[in-house]
This record gives structure tokens, C-alpha cells and sequence, in this order.
């Protein structure tokens, strides 16, 4: 059995958490459960949107589930998820983008993941004025930093069953630091040999990703290109309300929803649970139980493709409970 430190968060969190917890249980994933508190919810029970138990429970089990977490306005408050990155160098922040029955979006038969460097590159924050009229940021690229996300995306690729990883770069324009990231990914992508590799300029993917996403498989890239292009995808198979996401570095890896707390449907058992739920699914990947992982994914779909099981935010009839009963049903 693993340890898996559970945040169920705030707003809707705790109800789809709740049906994710319901449905890893069911398939018997292999987790003791630890479940501690993050968010506006933990502001009140622990003065900190971060407690030191919740990071100390991570610490420990080096694996996390959380749901979404409401950050106060004003008051100054650090996002939790920059203070988790920080905290773990979660360095691998990977989004997989995939078409589900059900879902309005602009195409279908996408299935590709984003796996981008969450650590350097622009977002390094070395930013400084020259003078009054003159800023600079520095895009700060390393050997390791470029090897490790490297290396996460095609094991990741070799894992999952997927054949092709696309590095995406301006190395044309950005001769050194591009070229070192395209450079040093190509050289980990030579360990591969049954995983094909392409590079892709950034700008040229943006169109591929419009007109053809079917074309891509694994993409790895840098921070900036990175947060950009996960967003696009999200939007292309129906926005950021069916995405699941991690982050994950050598110290710990956290999954999670990518949409909000939804404040105005809380409590009300109308949220979707199906980004958690793949969430939970990435997670299974993570730790090796890519069976269990292929059985949930194939009951959600079977699920989502049921209108009258299905949700209400996707023109469906179910609600949060109903909609994971229908799964469960369709686990056997
Ligand atoms: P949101 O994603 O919470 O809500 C946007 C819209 O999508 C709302 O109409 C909501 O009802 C709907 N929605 C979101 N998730 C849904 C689900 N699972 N099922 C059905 N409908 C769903 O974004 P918003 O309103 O901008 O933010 C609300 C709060 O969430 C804020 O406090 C924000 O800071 C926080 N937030 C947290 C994130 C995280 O923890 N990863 C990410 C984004 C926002
Ligand atoms: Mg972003």
C-alpha cells in the first residue's frame, strides 16, 4: 500500500473528491488515505492556505490528490500551487489534452499530453530596469533543467504507450538558450529508440495544434511556450473544466483539477468530477497501475457518453453522485 496525502480543497472540492475517493477505492487502488487541509477552508482552521501538516503529510508520502483551492482576494496571499512548486521543485508540470464524448469542442480524436518545464526559462523572475524606459528579463535555460524534463516526457511517452515526442522551441531565433533546451532533449530522446522524436518551432505548433492536433502525441517545451500551448489545447477539446493536470518533481508529485472552486454550484451536488477523476487516473499512471488507470478512463468515457448520466454542465441529466454511480457501474 501507498500512502497518498488527499486535499480535497475548497468550494466544490470536497464533493468530487469525495466521488473520486469512491471510485479509487472500488477499482482497490492501492492507497492509504491522509487527508489534510489547503485553501480558504484551512485559512480558518489553521491560519495558513498552506499548513505545515499538510506540507509535512507530503513530505511523507511524496504522492497528493487536490482538489481546487479558493485564494482570498487581497491580504497578499502567495498562490498555493507557485508555494507547492517551490516548496517539492515540482519541475514537470504535465497536462494531458484528450477529446471526451459529450464535451462541446472544436475537435475531436485529440489524445496528446503537455509536459512543460515548470521551473526555468522566463519564469526564473530575473528581471531587472536598465533604467527608467529599459526592462530586461533574462530567460535563464540549463543542461539539467532541459534533461530532466527531457527524460520525464519520454519515459512518460514509454510508459503510457505512446510513440512520438515533439519538442517544441524557438531555437532559430533563440540560438543558445532554445538550442541547449532542443539540444539536450534531442540527446535524452536518442535513448529512446522506439519512441519517435520531431521538433516543432513554437509558432508553427500553435498551427499544427489548431488545424491538426491529431498529429501530436507527447509535447515537451519550455515554461513560457509551455503554459500557453496547455491552454490553447485545453480550450481545444472544451476548456479548462474537463482538464486534469500534475505537478511533479524527484520530491513529490501533486495532481489535480485544473478548474477552480466554482463557488456558485458548491454544495449544490451539480459538479463535474471528471477532471479529478482524471486526475486520479494520471496519478495511477504515475505509480505504475496503468491497468486500473485504463479501466477508469474507459468507464468515465462510457459514462460521459450517456446524456442522462452525464452532468449538467454538459447538457447531461446526472449529478455529482449519479454521474460516479454511472461510472462505478460501468467498472463492474
Ligand atoms: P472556476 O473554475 O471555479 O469556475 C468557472 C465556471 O466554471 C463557474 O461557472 C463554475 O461553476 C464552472 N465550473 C468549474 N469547475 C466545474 C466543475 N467541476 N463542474 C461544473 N462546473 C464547473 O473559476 P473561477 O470562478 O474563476 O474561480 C473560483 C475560485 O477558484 C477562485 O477563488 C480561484 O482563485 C480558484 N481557482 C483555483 C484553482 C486551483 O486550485 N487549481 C484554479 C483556478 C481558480
Ligand atoms: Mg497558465
Amino acid at each position: 500500500m501507498m500512502q497518498l496525502t488527499v486535499i480535497p480543497g475548497d468550494g466544490i472540492g470536497q464533493e468530487i473528491m469525495t466521488q473520486v475517493l469512491r471510485v479509487l477505492k472500488h477499482v482497490n487502488a492501492p492507497f492509504e488515505y491522509e487527508e489534510h487541509a489547503a485553501g480558504e477552508s484551512a485559512l480558518i482552521t489553521h491560519q495558513s492556505l498552506l499548513p505545515q501538516t499538510t506540507v509535512d503529510s507530503i513530505n511523507k508520502t511524496k504522492l497528493a490528490i487536490k482538489g481546487p483551492t479558493t485564494t482570498p482576494v487581497g491580504g497578499g496571499h502567495k498562490s498555493i500551487n507557485v508555494t507547492m512548486r517551490q516548496k517539492f521543485d515540482l519541475y514537470a508540470n504535465v497536462r494531458p489534452v484528450r477529446s471526451l464524448p459529450g464535451v462541446q469542442c472544436v475537435c475531436s480524436d485529440v489524445n496528446l499530453t503537455i509536459v512543460r518545464e515548470n521551473t526555468e526559462d522566463l519564469y526564473a523572475g530575473i528581471e531587472r530596469m536598465v533604467d527608467d524606459d529599459t526592462a530586461e528579463s533574462i530567460k535563464r535555460i540549463t543542461r539539467k533543467g532541459s534533461e530532466r524534463i527531457a527524460r520525464y516526457a519520454y519515459e512518460l511517452a514509454q510508459k503510457t504507450g505512446r510513440s512520438q515526442v515533439a519538442i517544441v522551441h524557438k531555437a532559430n531565433i533563440m540560438k543558445m538558450s532554445d538550442g541547449l533546451f532542443l539540444k539536450v532533449a534531442q540527446e535524452v530522446g536518442a535513448k529512446y529508440p522506439n519512441i519517435a522524436t520531431r521538433d516543432v518551432i513554437v509558432d508553427n505548433a500553435c498551427m499544427q495544434l489548431v488545424t491538426r492536433p491529431q498529429q501530436f502525441d507527447v509535447i515537451v517545451t519550455e515554461n513560457l511556450y509551455g503554459d500557453i500551448l496547455s491552454d490553447l489545447c485545453a480550450g481545444l477539446v472544451g476548456g479548462l473544466g474537463v482538464v486534469p493536470g500534475a505537478n511533479i518533481g524527484e520530491k513529490a508529485a501533486i495532481f489535480e483539477a485544473v478548474h477552480g472552486s466554482a463557488p456558485d454550484i458548491a454544495g449544490q451536488n451539480k459538479a463535474n468530477p471528471t477532471a479529478l477523476l482524471q486526475s486520479a487516473v494520471m496519478m495511477l499512471q504515475h505509480v505504475n497501475e496503468q491497468t486500473k488507470a485504463d479501466a477508469i478512463m474507459k468507464a468515465l468515457i462510457a459514462a460521459l457518453s450517456d446524456v442522462n448520466a452525464r452532468t449538467g454542465d454538459l447538457g447531461g441529466k446526472g449529478t455529482t453522485v449519479s454521474f460516479t454511480d454511472a461510472i462505478i457501474q460501468k467498472l463492474g
